[in-house]
Parts: C-alpha cells; sequence; structure tokens
C-alpha cells in the first residue's frame, strides 16, 4: 500500500500537531459552552477520534454519513443522509468535523441544513483546504492545513474506498489511476 504513494504531503507528526492547535482553539473557543461535534463518515475518520483527544472542554459526539447532488448550477443541490445524527440539534453549537473542503459545495449544504435545523451556532472544522478548487463560498473557521489542487489518500481519505487507514496523507502514484 505503501509502495502506491507518489509523495507524502502531511506526515504523521504535522497531523499530530494540527489535531492538538486545533483541539485547543475549539477548546479556548467554546469554554464555557458545550459543542456538538458532528463527524462526517467515512472520511472524517481518523482525524475525529484524534482531535476530540485535544479538546478539553464538554462535548458531545454525533455522526453523519451523508452524500450530495448537484443539480445544473454548481452552487445549488442537496443533501442525500444515508444516516442522521441523534441529537436534536436545536438551540445548540454545533462543529461539524469534515476530512475535507474541496469544492466546498458539501460542506456549505450541511451547514445549512444545521442551521435550518435551529442550531444556535453552526461552524465549520476541516482537516484540509483545497482552496483553489473552491467553487462555493463556504466559511471554514477551523483549518488544519491548506494544500494544492492535488487527489490525496490517507488518514480518512481513500480512493476507492482504499488507503484510509494509512497513518500520513500523500499523494497517489498516477499509475494506480489508470
Ligand atoms: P466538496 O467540498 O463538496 O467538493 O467535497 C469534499 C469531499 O470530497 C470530501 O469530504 C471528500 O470526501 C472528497 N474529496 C475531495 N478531495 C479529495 C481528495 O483529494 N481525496 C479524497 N477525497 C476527496
Ligand atoms: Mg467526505
Amino acid at each position: 500500500m505503501n509502495n502506491d504513494i507518489k509523495k507524502v504531503i502531511v506526515s504523521e507528526s504535522e497531523l499530530k500537531a494540527i489535531c492538538k492547535k486545533l483541539g485547543e482553539q475549539i477548546s479556548k473557543d467554546y469554554q464555557d459552552k458545550c459543542p456538538i461535534l458532528i463527524g462526517l463518515l467515512k472520511g472524517c475518520e481518523p482525524f475525529f477520534s484524534d482531535l476530540i483527544k485535544n479538546i478539553s472542554i464538554y462535548c458531545k459526539l454525533d455522526f453523519m454519513k451523508v452524500s450530495s447532488y448537484f443539480g445544473t448550477t454548481e452552487s445549488s443541490g442537496t443533501v442525500n443522509i444515508k444516516s442522521d445524527i441523534q441529537f436534536d440539534v436545536k438551540d445548540q453549537d454545533v462543529i461539524i468535523v469534515d476530512d475535507i473542503i474541496d469544492t466546498g459545495r458539501t460542506s456549505s449544504l450541511i451547514k445549512n441544513l444545521f442551521e435550518q435545523r435551529g442550531a444556535k451556532s453552526v461552524e465549520l472544522c476541516c482537516l484540509l483546504d483545497k482552496h483553489e478548487a473552491r467553487l462555493v463560498d463556504v466559511d471554514v473557521k477551523y483549518v488544519g492545513g491548506y494544500i494544492p489542487n492535488e487527489f490525496v489518500v490517507g488518514y480518512g481519505l481513500d480512493y476507492n474506498e482504499l488507503y484510509r487507514n494509512l497513518p500520513y496523507i500523500g499523494v497517489l502514484k498516477e499509475e494506480i489511476y489508470r
């Protein structure tokens, strides 16, 4: 599996530092609150697990499995909820935890969904941001790091459901796509 990787772009130690930084930031920002962290499966794992270990305040955890469909206009679409969260988010502080923001379409739709459900606040926490690929303007409060517009795998991110278990993030060799 490791031989399929062309180059490592976020190492294990960098991932550890990112989780520490974001966890501390969230702990500070939500000091007297009890946010609900909602992980978007499956890509949020293992980022979600490492992040929460660095959060030192009260918080609740939940998960959601979604896929999104887009019509002819790039900025509109609907979220298909394959598995919903357990909690009622009404009047709650929500933090959506995702692996990567690419076009921004999915995150934007999910943010709207929780706002419609009456959440007091909704913020996004994303491990990586491919800023150049953004098509929809979405405010991401917590970003682990910015990467170039390349397809990456590992640490939750997959190609055909594989490579999620790599402990680092890397770029796949071209021959794997062929
Ligand atoms: P978008 O921001 O709506 O375009 O979609 C983001 C989703 O696309 C992420 O949650 C990933 O599941 C997937 N994705 C985008 N870029 C990559 C990548 O480089 N590797 C693996 N999955 C990706
Ligand atoms: Mg995803």
